[in-house]
């Protein structure tokens, strides 16, 4: 590995509880260690049943942290110690328990009290039984401490512990460690700290009757990518979204929306506010002329559906652009950079991102995009085929430049 000591120097405090899949916390710290980072582990009582603590010992080269109450005599330093003196807090294994204990402010032993003492970012992957994932209560936990900015490695699916099949295995050690990674060097770089940021992302839904709506397969992941991204680096971001299957991202504040009239209303109460807005919603240019109040019988062979036409948002904001930033998308499928240039005079804007979306990696629904950059004056710049979220620092680092 080229990025040998990418950790150097990095206090990593490493919370171990009692799940089945607490071994693999060895194989995460000897990984962290091979990566320069110093790791402290505070093990659950329970998770010492599953793993003993003596591995961890060995493997982190450091005295590994149990129970409060046989340590009275060091708890009070340690906590206070490793909580400060950790530059990034990860609990892998996390169980339903203590996910409830730090969302309900329960600080009953050495992990939870000294998480609950950290100022440091806290990342959490879960791994529990797929029912105690999906329970209403685990869940609403979760939410709850995303939405305090603490970050989450979802669980993997796939057969667990119990023998059933679904959501809930431990995340595979390199995708903690790559959350790890990411957490440690984006706190280190809050560029846009104080850019006042709207994204919006996904679909829309226009009603045909009240159980029919015409959409568009938008996932929305660029949105969320770009509005993830730039949280991150410091950010102020509004999420307005149409419906996706995308999990809520940690600090961002999101609002759910279904139609273009819906989305336009939001942006505009909240276009003040902003520096710049990104466009990356696929909106719907068409709406059903009239909404059945009840659902359409099927009586006739044919029935014809009247679309008329949704307000061009960006070609509102164009005109009431003043010296903020727009930023709008072009998803083609013929004459890209031609048709992209025209959407920039036509709509007043200061870039373009046009996707090819007839290219393989490109477009709806995957997690790679291959995106060419227009700029008021007509320039171009392609890029490789990226991850969603490589392609959301490009056009951040792009905006960036612009407020230059
Ligand atoms: N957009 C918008 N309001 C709409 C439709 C689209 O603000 N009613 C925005 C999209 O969010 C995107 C950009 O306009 O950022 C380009 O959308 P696209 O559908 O590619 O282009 P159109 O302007 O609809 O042009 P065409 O119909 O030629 O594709």
């Amino acid at each position: 590995m080229s990025d040998m000591n990418i950790l150097n120097g990095k206090n990593v405090v490493l919370g171990i509880t009692g799940s089945i899949a607490a071994y693999k916390a060895a194989d995460l710290v000897s990984r962290l260690k091979k990566l320069g980072a110093n790791v402290n582990v505070i093990m659950t009582e329970n998770s010492t049943r599953l793993i003993n603590p003596i591995t961890l010992q060995t493997l982190s080269s450091n005295y590994v942290a149990t129970g409060m109450f046989d340590e009275v005599k060091s708890w009070e330093i340690e906590h206070i110690s490793l909580a400060s003196r950790a530059d990034v807090f990860v609990i892998a294994p996390a169980t339903a328990n203590v996910i409830g204990k730090i969302a309900n402010g329960i600080a009953d032993d050495l992990l939870t009290t000294t998480v609950m003492a950290t100022k440091a970012p806290v990342i959490i992957a879960p791994a529990m039984n797929v029912n105690m994932f999906e329970n209403k209560i685990t869940q609403e936990n979760i939410n709850k401490l995303k939405s305090f900015g603490y970050r989450f490695i979802e669980p993997a699916t796939g057969v667990l512990a119990c023998g059933v099949y679904g959501k809930g295995k431990l995340a595979d050690v390199d995708d903690i460690l790559n959350g790890i990674i990411e957490t440690l060097t984006v706190v280190q770089t809050k560029d846009l700290s104080g850019m006042h940021l709207i994204v919006t992302a996904g679909p829309t839904q226009e009603p045909i009757d009240p159980v029919r709506y015409i959409t568009n397969r938008s996932s929305g992941k660029m949105g969320y990518a770009l509005a993830e991204r730039a949280h991150m680096r410091g950010a102020d971001v509004l999420l307005i979204s149409g419906p996706t299957s995308l999990n809520a991202i940690s600090g961002v504040e999101t609002m759910n929306i279904k139609t273009c009239d819906e989305m336009l209303q939001r942006i505009i109460d909240n276009f003040e506010w902003a520096d710049a807005v990104i466009m990356a919603a696929a909106v719907a240019d068409y709406r059903p002329e009239f909404v059945a109040d009840q659902k359409i019988k099927k009586d006739d062979e044919i029935i014809n559906l009247r679309l008329v036409r949704n307000p061009d948002i960006l070609e509102k904001l164009g005109q009431i652009k003043g010296n903020k930033i727009l930023i709008g998308f072009a998803a083609e499928t013929e004459d890209l950079d031609d048709n992209a240039r025209k959407k920039i005079i036509k709509k007043n804007l200061d870039m373009i991102v046009a996707n090819d979306v007839t290219k393989e990696g490109a477009g709806f629904e995957v997690d790679t995009n291959i995106i060419s950059i227009i700029d008021r004056e007509g320039k171009i710049t392609r890029y490789p085929l990226m991850s969603k979220m490589q392609a959301a620092d490009v056009i951040l680092d792009r905006i960036q430049d612009i407020m230059k």
